[in-house]
């Protein structure tokens, strides 16, 4: 183990919860350690009389929560002298693949649904060096793929069925039993593949089982309406939502998503584009914090939930932000609807377009 004081990335912190040893090559772009912000503002917006806390994951180094299980993935990949990597993805995880590949040196190959992802990820795997498959064909399919290819070629599946992505990403739940002194009351999270939700639930379970903490969180997942497979209770083959980044129609932990759910005493519930929007706008201008659409689903399911009462006044409630809101500039710039005045570059023009 490195001497070094500095931040060195979740394995280095949660080595102890994690199943590493001193022989695996750590490969970290010191992801992890990511911002807790409370969220006044915006409580008071909705008019929530609660503690509201948004984790925002789009501090990691490549922009999503995706860093915490791919640190983890290919640093075990390795281990066991993989060369090679694959993933299906909306993005995230293809960017991240893409980055820890290359830190690690590693073949990667990203197959994503063609037209379908924002920008800023595709231009990320373009410059990690990733081998883009961009198929036509939706994120379903191209999983399925990947799991017949990495069955038949000495590729490692680094998606979140595999078992070390869901160890890595559940060091968020730790990190939030650490800055609040324990669980919060509420955990509420955007759902596609539904990994994520798995992960957070297993962190959260094991720290309550050493007395890290008190209680589960109930766990709050989001799908997008248009793409809401375990809410409706089955596979969607079309499925549809502005927030590309869960545009899933049949999660690969459907099963673990509805455990977590059932245990916390939770929810999986559905939130529509137009929900997504009014909060994925709501938390740029009331907290200054750009996430991408599908990440606000977490915040737009607990606007729904305030609604209809069923969170409690007085209660610590944690956002996840899952993803950075500059991956995805186009739904940005569509959806803010801002005014640009432009002027000449004299100064009384400038006075009269700020209208003061
Ligand atoms: N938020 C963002 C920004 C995501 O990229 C994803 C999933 C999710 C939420 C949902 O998380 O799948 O664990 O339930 N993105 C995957 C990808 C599918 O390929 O990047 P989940």
């Amino acid at each position: 183990m490195s001497t070094d004081k500095h931040y060195q990335g979740l394995i280095n912190k949660y080595r102890e919860y994690l199943p590493v040893s001193d022989k695996t090559p750590v490969v970290t772009l010191n992801e992890g350690n990511t911002p807790l912000i409370k969220a006044d503002n915006l409580a008071k917006k909705i008019g929530l009389d609660a503690e509201i806390y948004l984790k925002f994951e789009g501090s990691n180094p490549t922009g999503s929560f995706k860093d915490r299980g791919m640190t983890m993935a290919v640093s075990k990949a390795k281990e066991e002298g993989s060369n090679a990597i694959i993933c299906a993805s909306t993005g995230n995880t293809s960017a991240a693949a893409a980055a820890y590949g290359a830190k690690a040196g590693m073949k990667t190959f990203v197959l994503i649904p063609d037209g379908y992802i924002a920008l800023g990820k595709l231009s990320q795997a373009m410059m990690y060096g990733a081998n883009i498959i961009a198929i036509n064909g939706n994120f379903d399919e191209a999983l399925e793929r990947v799991i017949d290819i990495s069955k038949n070629y000495p590729i490692t599946m680094v998606n979140s069925l595999n078992p070390y992505r869901i160890e890595g990403q559940k060091s968020g739940a730790f990190e939030i039993i650490e800055a609040l002194g324990d669980a919060p009351d509420y955990h509420f999270i955007p759902v596609g593949n539904a990994g994520n939700i798995t992960a957070y639930f297993k962190g959260y379970e094991e720290w309550l089982a050493i007395n890290k903490s008190t209680h589960l969180p109930k766990m709050m997942g989001f799908e997008a309406e248009g793409a809401a497979a375990i809410v409706r209770g089955e596979r969607i083959m079309h499925p549809e939502t502005l927030a590309t980044a869960i545009r899933i129609g049949n999660p690969a932990s459907w099963e673990k998503a509805e455990r977590a759910r059932d245990l916390s005493g939770g929810v999986i519930d559905s939130v529509t584009d137009d929900e997504i929007v009014e909060a994925y706008k709501m938390i740029a201008s009331t907290e200054g914090i750009l996430c991408e659409p599908a990440s606000a689903a977490s915040v737009a399911g607990l606007i729904k939930s305030n609604k209809t009462k069923a969170v409690k006044e007085g209660s610590k409630i944690v956002c996840i932000l899952t993803g950075n809101g500059l991956k995805d500039p186009d739904n940005a710039i569509k959806y803010a609807l801002a005014d640009v005045k432009k002027t000449s570059a004299d100064i009384n023009d400038i006075l009269r377009a700020m209208n003061i």
